[in-house]
């Protein structure tokens, strides 16, 4: 189900969705009130399979001697994510090893410099395991206090270590190069989302459909998924919209899985992978689009995009959260499948 109704909107974006649905469960609109149900059964079953999914890790965990505590949610999750309390970081990373039995694996690999200094400065380790959605395994070893300015601008990020690779024992230069690539940034002397659009996690199987409806696609659509990961949407779209349809993925493995997928279902040359940046992707020919990335950078390319799309265009976003400011302002919808829930963001470029 797909409504504009922002009080679910901003339900999701703030991770509130269960509150507010029951409060709008016995609504006088009856569109309002099977709304609210459909997201309250949406979440149950979200709720339900985090709790599976969690009880397994744990298992897994203890039978490798791992102590593992749950961190408890204050309001159930809206995805399928989990949150467990681990002694330290080398429990993290024993705990990664033994989960990749399950099919989880680490959301980065890190060597050398880069390594040593997540040891020292980081506090979670992420794994992730995709099917037909990505459930998301955080593995945290110590809180940390709201980090201070300073803290903010030289603790090492994930885009400073795919920025350079450091050897060992310059591992401590890390601390630099964040402020120098914030620098940077300001200065106008990088590209920006040079650390790329974000890791891999799927669009759960049941919000395709509906995220193709957002999007309006149809037969006679050019669609394009900018960084396509596994490939999902863009089988999907040749499939049930008759379209052409394209994937752009960075990641070569994921760009090859992507293949094998669209090569599976035998759609012949209405789709496609291009293994390649997707900031570089020639956009002329494109009638829709489609981007699942973290919300910051999403928002940040929007602008972009918009400019380089031909008239009537459509541009869909989507991500539990709110758009980052300033953005161009877009119809936000919330989207509730089965077992899934998110914001879908859209733009339709103008004359
Ligand atoms: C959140 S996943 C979304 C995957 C897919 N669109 C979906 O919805 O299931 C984002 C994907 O973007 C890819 N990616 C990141 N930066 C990229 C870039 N600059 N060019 C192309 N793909 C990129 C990642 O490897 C990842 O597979």
């Amino acid at each position: 189900m797909i409504t504009d109704d922002r009080r679910f909107v901003e339900a999701i974006n703030r991770q509130r969705l269960v509150a507010v649905a029951r409060d709008l469960v016995d609504d006088a609109d009856p569109e309002v009130a099977a709304f609210a149900r459909a997201a309250l059964d949406a979440c149950g079953r979200i709720a339900d399979r985090v709790a599976a999914e969690r009880a397994a890790v744990v298992e897994r965990l203890r039978a490798n001697e791992i102590a593992a505590e749950p961190v408890d949610d204050v309001d159930p999750p809206l995805h399928h994510s989990i949150e467990l309390r681990v002694p330290d970081v080398d429990a993290a990373e024993r705990a990664a090893s033994a989960l990749a039995e399950d099919g989880y694996e680490p959301s980065d690999r890190w060597t050398g410099g880069a390594h040593r200094s997540f040891r020292r400065t980081a506090d979670v380790l992420t794994v992730t395991r995709t099917t037909d959605c990505t459930v998301v395994v955080r593995l945290r070893w110590r809180d940390r206090p709201p980090p201070s300015l300073l803290a903010r601008v030289t603790r090492p990020s994930a885009a400073d270590y795919r920025a350079i690779a450091l050897p060992e024992a310059l591992s401590p230069v890390y601390r630099l190069v964040r402020p120098v690539r914030l620098l940077a940034d300001r200065l106008g002397l990088r590209p920006r989302f040079e650390g790329g659009l974000g890791p891999f996690l799927g669009t759960p199987a049941d919000l395709i459909e509906p995220l193709l409806d957002v999007a309006d696609v149809g037969p006679d659509d050019v669609f394009v998924d900018l960084g396509c990961g596994d490939g999902r949407l863009v089988v999907a779209a040749a499939l049930s919209r008759g379209c052409r349809a394209i994937g752009v993925e960075s990641d070569p493995a994921l760009a090859a899985t992507a293949r094998r997928s669209v090569d599976a279902a035998d759609l012949g040359a209405r789709a496609e992978i291009v293994h390649g940046d997707a900031r570089a992707f020639d956009l002329t020919a494109v009638t829709a689009v489609f981007l699942f990335l973290p919300i910051g950078v999403a928002g940040g390319l929007v602008d972009v995009l918009l400019r380089r799309l031909p008239r009537h265009a459509r541009l869909v976003v989507h991500e539990q959260h709110g758009l980052p400011a300033p953005s161009p302002a877009a119809e936000s919808l919330a989207v509730v499948s089965r077992e899934s829930v998110t914001v879908a963001h859209r733009w339709i470029v103008g004359p």
